[in-house]
């Protein structure tokens, strides 16, 4: 067991953690020179004009803290683009707080509502930071386990699943790491099962800007925002990272209802407080000024999603839908039949092209012999990585 050093006589809060699958991957890939498909961030920059005004900021007076719940600014192009996008009314005084990054909201949003006892219901595959947040507040997880190929909900399962003890249910659409995308149908099922209850939603809806036109809901982003009857229980976290190609910058938000916002900030601002002020600025003035860039998003990884695809047409790798996110699934069961870590070691070290095993999102460790490639890479990369995998 994973515990701390003798002398501490303190056993491990997290004794079943240890080193990110993405980072174990990413760090495999460097020390192989292979071509990294694991961990999912961009290898191209972000807008020049988004830059220019975090050095601009810089040197006009935005250094020292910023308000707690973030500038004004960015929560106001926050509520302009909920209510663009999804018909809904955030107040930026008491709704919406910036954070460092997604998982920190997630996090805040775990700890200001799970308390020792409650249940959390989460889908797998599941986004690695969930379950040590859901542990750490002593809360005990549910798991549904969604089934390939389609990784769609069964409703029946999540009815079951719902107790008298169930605090909260963590959703993400579009899904990492399947591409799965949920329709309006799921969402009325999930109002339907939550009505009459005390249950909290969290929305993990780091991708929402990533929801391609040909998939179930034709590029629609079914958002925990959208239908009031969920919004007024949820908390919806989105992530500049993703939509700005700017993952290390480490900024995203939070909207929610006031209540559950005023128990949110009580975390944040002893744990966070506030959130780089230049970055906030410089996001404040892009989505002003290029309220089309998210927007173009969908479409501008559709083709590289596209691109990547056809660079594996031909090879023995299996490729399912990807109706979101920047992830294609592949199944690898024409090649070989290890399990899928072994596998993706094996493709880093002797083929050169890193990706993540999806038992790695699977509390169970349920294997279905998936990898997931991240294809948020330039054409050069994406053919590069394709020809080695065309290879195998
Ligand atoms: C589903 C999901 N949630 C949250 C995050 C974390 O976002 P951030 O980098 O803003 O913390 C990621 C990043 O990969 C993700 O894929």
């Amino acid at each position: 067991m994973n515990t701390l050093p003798h002398l501490l006589n303190m056993p491990s809060r997290l004794p079943q953690v240890g080193t990110t699958i993405f980072t174990v991957m990413s760090r495999l890939a460097a020390e192989h020179g292979a071509i990294n498909l694991s961990q999912g961030f961009p290898d191209f920059s972000p807008p020049e004009f988004l830059l220019e005004r975090v050095t601009y900021h810089m040197h006009h007076g935005a250094n020292q803290y910023p308000p707690m719940a973030g500038v004004a600014p960015l929560r106001e192009a926050i509520a302009g683009k909920l209510e663009r996008l999804y018909g809904a009314r955030y107040d930026i005084e008491t709704e919406i707080t910036v954070t460092a990054g997604a998982t920190q909201a997630l996090f805040t949003a775990i700890t200001a509502c799970v308390r020792p006892g409650d249940e959390v219901i989460v889908f797998a595959p599941v986004y690695d930071s969930y379950l040590p947040a859901i542990a750490l507040q002593g809360g005990t997880v549910r798991v549904i386990n969604l089934q390939p190929p389609a990784f769609r909900p069964d409703w029946e399962e999540v009815a079951a699943a719902i107790s008298s003890r169930t605090r909260m249910i963590i959703l993400n659409t579009p899904h990492n790491p399947t591409g799965t995308v949920w329709t309006a149908d799921d969402m009325n099922q999930l109002a339907r099962l939550v009505r009459d209850t005390d249950i909290v939603l969290l929305g993990d809806e780091v991708y929402e800007h990533i929801v391609f036109a040909d998939g179930p809901t034709a590029g629609r982003h079914e958002s925990l925002a959208r239908l009031p009857e969920l919004r007024e229980r949820s908390f919806v976290v989105s992530s500049f990272g993703k939509t700005y190609h700017i993952t290390g910058w480490k900024i995203a938000y939070c909207a929610a209802p006031a209540a559950l916002t005023a128990e949110f900030r009580k975390v944040h601002q002893f744990n966070v407080f506030t959130v780089h002020h230049p970055s906030q600025m410089a996001l404040a003035d892009f989505m002003r000024a290029e309220p089309g860039f998210a927007m173009d998003l969908a479409e501008f990884y559709r083709a590289k999603r596209d691109f990547f695809r056809t660079q594996l047409a031909g090879s023995r790798f299996e490729l399912l839908p990807s109706d979101g996110t920047y992830f294609q699934l592949a199944r690898y069961d024409r090649i070989n039949a290890i399990p899928d870590i072994e596998f993706v070691r094996w493709l880093t070290i002797e083929k050169g092209v890193a990706a993540i095993p999806v038992s790695a999102f699977i509390p169970d460790g349920s294997d279905h012999g998936l990898i997931r490639f991240c294809f948020a890479k330039n054409e050069a990369t994406l053919a590069a990585a394709g020809e080695k995998l065309r290879a195998v």
